[in-house]
């Protein structure tokens, strides 16, 4: 009998055809991988080697837009009152170019610490922060966040909205602004209804009592109790687990609008799941948010106060598809069996390290992450696990010991694999730039951005050793005959350079941009309308 192909493979597995679209940002035409149906994940290891990562910025602009269009459609069929906002929550990823590029697509802006709001002040220094944009700043604010906070706002910021995570938060803000301030206040989740395996998002938010003495504190002051922010967990995949958790916040939302009325919005945080980490995920967007604005019509209609207008905060969802590892097996050593054990899966040992790219394959129980080789398809496949050539770490491997091996191409020596869904959270907790496990030095980076009809591209070269040495507090002079290496100019190419590379690109939809929160005058009126 003939072995398994990787195709049959992926074929029985996901239900996928040899060729088309894989995933809604992954396809494969000619045999060969394309990143949004358009970027040639060959064309690029040909061109610029492995190890590579590739960031592409247009991507955040379509899941953008995407979620846009999927919430005015909900809003058509549920004939929902309140506007709908999207805030990127920039703690998934920080770069200058992922930041712009959400803004650029009509986003707010959600900051989770002091240094965020400097950011977002700068970006609105240079003009890219709009002032129609509004800012939710959560998480506990030490000093330094409330200082930043205040600074924004008296500099003139109006749209600025820290939600409370405790009442001293609120005694700094009274005591320090002097200008009016707008305020939400986040939903502390009683402890019974925490999902007990993963207590950590036990500690956000205030009680009930508390929120209640946050109204009677700022009732008759100069400041605006405007949001009521019910974030409830991280990828929440089980849309009526999601769904039955803020029907009981948006009954809480309306308790309180009935005491507070200038409250006007209702926030769901983050916790968007995405495509980027299966290649079989489902979700269905545009009816979580119909469910969601059913709910919160019903609650409304049930305690007789306004429809709020709905915001949340998209970290994942955002940008973990825009960035693509291509990592190259070097080497490949046979896995060892023991006594009764049939077969062990070989080692495909790559030049990277994966505990340092992809650290949630260690943090988070469970974690997946979608990788594909780019080529080899047709020919027979095994089970093996990815060892990281660039650390001698026993725990540098993929998959994880729980988690089944991974399928790829038995001719293993020399293949390129390409690992997705790496653009949210994996660089900004290992610490992009910085002295990393092993040493292991940052892959050179492509970053490619829409300009226009054009594509912009630059790159940024791999880490120099030099720069890590330096880090750790060494004289690099005293190193350099043995660790120089050339740094490469970051350049800006034009697009017609990477014609090579890149296909024609797919025709946009109209899609409408997010509104404003709709003020008091407003109310009533259909957004949109
Ligand atoms: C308050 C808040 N909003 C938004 C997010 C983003 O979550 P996600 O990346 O699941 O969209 C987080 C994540 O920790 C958060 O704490």
């Amino acid at each position: 009998m003939s072995k398994q192909t990787y195709l049959d493979h992926v074929q029985n597995r996901y239900g996928i055809g040899s060729e088309g679209m894989l995933t809604d940002f992954l396809s494969r035409r000619d045999k060969r991988l394309l990143l949004a149906d358009r970027i040639d994940l060959s064309a690029m290891v040909e061109r610029y080697g492995a190890p590579l990562e590739i960031a592409y910025c247009p991507l955040i602009t379509d899941q953008v837009e995407r979620m846009l269009a999927w919430a005015a459609a909900a809003r058509e069929q549920a004939g929902y009152d309140g506007a709908f906002l999207y805030a990127y929550a920039t703690k998934a990823n920080f770069a200058e170019e992922v930041v712009r590029t959400a803004l650029a697509a009509g986003a707010h802006y959600e900051t989770s610490a002091t240094a965020d709001v400097l950011i977002a002040h700068h970006l609105w220094r240079q003009g890219l922060l709009e002032e129609s944009r509004y800012m939710f700043c959560n998480g506990s604010k030490e000093d330094g966040y409330i200082d930043a906070i205040v600074a924004m706002r008296t500099a003139g910021y109006e749209r600025i909205v820290p939600i409370l995570d405790s009442l001293d938060e609120l005694d700094a803000l009274l005591y320090r602004c002097h200008a009016p301030l707008l305020l939400g206040v986040r939903e502390r989740h009683p402890a019974d209804k925490v999902d007990p395996s993963h207590r950590g998002g036990e500690r956000f938010g205030l009680t009930q009592e508390e929120i209640g003495q946050v109204a009677e504190r700022i009732a008759g002051t100069a400041h605006q109790l405007v949001i009521y922010h019910a974030m409830v967990g991280s990828q929440m995949e089980d849309l009526d687990d999601w769904m039955a958790r803020l029907a009981r916040s948006a009954a809480n939302y309306c308790r309180l609008r009935r005491r507070v009325p200038s409250l006007r919005a209702f926030n769901f945080g983050g916790g968007m799941p995405t495509s980027a980490y299966a290649l079989d995920f489902a979700f269905d967007y545009q009816s979580f948010l119909r469910r969601l604005m059913g709910e919160l019509a019903t609650s409304c209609a049930e305690f007789a106060v306004p429809q709020p207008d709905l915001i949340g905060e998209f970290g994942r969802y955002t940008v973990a598809s825009h960035n693509v590892y291509l990592l190259e097996i070097g080497s490949v050593k046979h896995g060892q069996a023991t006594p009764g054990t049939a077969e062990v899966e070989p080692w495909y040992l790559m030049n990277g390290s994966l505990m340092v790219s992809l650290p949630d394959a260690l943090i988070v129980e469970g974690q997946q992450f979608v990788v594909l080789p780019l080529d080899r398809w047709e020919t027979p496949a095994q089970g093996v696990r990815l060892g990281g050539r660039r650390t001698c770490d026993s725990d540098d491997f993929f998959p994880r010991p729980s988690q089944p091996p991974l399928i790829l191409p038995e001719d293993g020596q020399g293949l390129v694999v390409a690992v997705f869904g790496v653009g949210a959270y994996q660089q900004m907790i290992s610490g992009r730039g910085g002295a990393h496990h092993c040493l292991n030095p940052e892959m050179r980076r492509i970053i490619i951005e829409q300009d226009g009809d054009a594509l912009v591209v630059r790159e940024v070269a791999p880490q120099n050793l030099g720069t890590i040495m330096s880090l750790l507090g060494y004289n690099t002079e005293a190193l350099e005959p043995v660790t120089r290496s050339q740094p490469t100019q970051v350049d800006r190419k034009p697009a017609r350079e990477m014609a090579r590379v890149l296909r024609t690109p797919r025709r946009r939809q109209f899609v409408p941009r997010p509104r404003a929160l709709s003020t008091r005058e407003t109310r009533g009126s259909r957004p949109g309308v």
